[in-house]
């Protein structure tokens, strides 16, 4: 184990002030789903209890099943006092936010769904902005985004009106350039804030912070001095009651295609010249673009996919994915995906970026790894412990930024021994940051979408993720290689990294070091 230097127990920082949001009405699509009961009232709630909605919020759920408001606000109070989000759920702040909460059944794709929504929002005070979410499967979003065009809910007029679009934003770069098409229609690009939560995320955040807050590691963020760059978000639960979505996603499109994607680009981008929308943005699209697409034989030598077979975790026996409830017989959907990817620019090119993420891995781990190079000469025995320098951003859990590197070992004889300096997020600033939802949704009712994906992006996205995925297809017979529930991941992306002289660091063996 590297001995800790913990730098940060003793400072005390003051937790995060958070800014308004402008008054509007929040209309969700989809609203009896998983993901509204389990994310976006949590959030909507906790903001409300923070103080950053003005007393003028209300919010709108649209879902198929007939309910009268009284049932949806019950349904709804469950999950947020169940929400690991909420760290104190009092009835009494639930009984002033529950009013606010209106239910309306309709199906999304007919127009008096949304003539009938057209009429509620006339009635509710401070209609003027609204925000409408698609917390609805992908599929349904042409529909609602006719629909409102349709019943002229897409008009600015008096207020703003805005459309947070759910990721997977299409499952290809043709179907998200139609997806794309079709919301142009109807609403502005400065309307339209396509969500990947991983941005919301205080430490992905953190990740410019780091980089250009600081004066110290821009200057060796580079090809001279970074060997290699580990992207890794391993998770050890599996799909739970999704399997029919997943099934048909698998681990590149639910995970690489955007939120491994976003770390690459925030890990690797220029310094924008402003912290603004379109600066960030433009920096984050220049690095999707400085990769070139795969060749079907780059991807058979630089692409893993995998499926976890049954194994163990913490204890409990886990079954094989094709064991799972609602996964079809003979599946092939990856639960594991590794890559490399080059990024041909000056700053970067001959550095391997190498990403990863699997199901039922060891452990929960979202870290970003730097390899640094080895030092030019070895002066002291030991030197493996000298070889490198590793600055590891652990964005969950544990969350906080780690520098290794080598110390002499107290003592007569000259032994070098790795040791770690540590942030730690929880001994700086407490325990309680937002969530990722409730600073997007606060972001998209203030307007700003720096933290949103333009669609420039999300095509220069898919443009390297889809000829992975036809690759893939078109070698369908392909043995598919398996790794045990509850490990590290395949062999094959281990070899991955090796043939270029290169280790993933353990999944199961970096617990954060919060914990002193
Ligand atoms: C979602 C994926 O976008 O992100 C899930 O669809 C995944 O499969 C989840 O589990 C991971 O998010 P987090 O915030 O838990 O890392």
């Amino acid at each position: 184990m590297t001995p800790q230097i913990d730098l940060t127990t003793h400072i005390n920082l003051p937790t995060a002030m958070l800014p308004t949001a402008d008054p509007c009405v929040i209309v969700i699509f989809g609203a009896t789903g998983d993901l509204t009961r389990r994310k976006l009232l949590p959030a909507l709630f906790h903001l409300a209890c923070e103080g950053c909605m003005t007393g003028r919020f209300q919010i709108v759920g649209i879902g198929r099943q007939a309910m009268s408001d009284e049932a949806f606000r019950d349904q709804l109070r469950e999950g947020v006092a169940v929400s690991a989000e909420i760290k104190h759920f009092e009835d009494t702040q639930w009984h002033r936010f529950a009013p606010r909460i209106r239910y309306l059944a309709g199906d999304f794709a007919e127009a008096d769904t949304h003539r009938r929504l057209a009429a509620l929002l006339e009635t509710l005070p401070d209609a003027g902005n609204r925000l409408y979410y698609l917390a609805t499967a992908p599929s349904a979003a042409p529909a609602i985004i006719h629909g409102l065009a349709d019943a002229g809910l897409n008009r600015e007029d008096p207020g703003w009106a805005r459309i947070v679009i759910e990721k997977p934003f299409g499952r290809d770069l043709a179907s998200a350039r139609a997806l794309n098409i079709t919301v142009a229609e109807a609403f502005d690009e400065k309307q339209i804030y396509r969500i990947d939560h991983y941005l919301g995320k205080e430490t992905v955040q953190n990740i410019l912070f780091f980089r250009f807050g600081n004066a110290l590691f821009e200057p060796v963020w580079n090809r001279n001095h970074v060997d290699y760059v580990e992207i890794t978000a391993a998770e050890p639960l599996g799909v739970g009651h999704r399997a029919g979505y997943y099934n048909e996603s698998g681990a590149l499109r639910d995970m690489v295609a955007n939120h491994l994607m976003q770390l690459l680009a925030l890990t690797a981008m220029e310094a924008p010249v402003a912290f603004d929308a379109d600066a960030v943005r433009d920096k984050k699209i220049e690095v999707w673009r400085g990769i070139r697409p795969m060749t079907p034989e780059e991807v058979a030598s630089r692409t893993v996919r995998a499926q976890y077979r049954a194994g163990m975790i913490a204890g409990e026996n886990q079954p094989g994915w094709l064991e799972e409830a609602d996964v079809p017989a003979g599946s092939r959907t990856e639960t594991y995906a590794a890559l490399e990817f080059r990024i041909d620019n000056w700053r970067w090119a001959g550095v391997p970026f190498y990403l990863r993420t699997g199901k039922r891995l060891a452990r929960q781990v979202t870290e970003i790894a730097i390899h640094f190079k080895h030092p030019p000469l070895t002066l002291f025995p030991r030197e493996e412990a000298l070889k490198s320098n590793v600055i590891v951003l652990r964005l969950q859990p544990d969350e906080g930024i780690s520098l290794t590197f080598g110390a002499k070992q107290p003592g007569t004889e000259r032994r070098a021994v790795p040791v770690s300096m540590d942030f730690c997020y929880r001994n700086a600033f407490g325990d309680n940051p937002p969530s990722a939802y409730a600073v997007l949704l606060l972001d998209a009712m203030r307007g700003d979408a720096t933290l949103f994906t333009r669609r420039d992006g999300v095509e220069a996205q898919w443009r390297l993720i889809t000829p992975i995925e036809e690759a893939w297809a078109a070698r369908a017979a392909d043995p598919l290689p398996t790794y045990a529930a509850g490990g590290n991941g395949p062999p094959e992306a281990d070899a991955l990294l090796a043939r270029n002289g290169h280790r993933w660091r353990d999944i199961d063996g970096n617990a954060g070091a919060c914990n002193v």
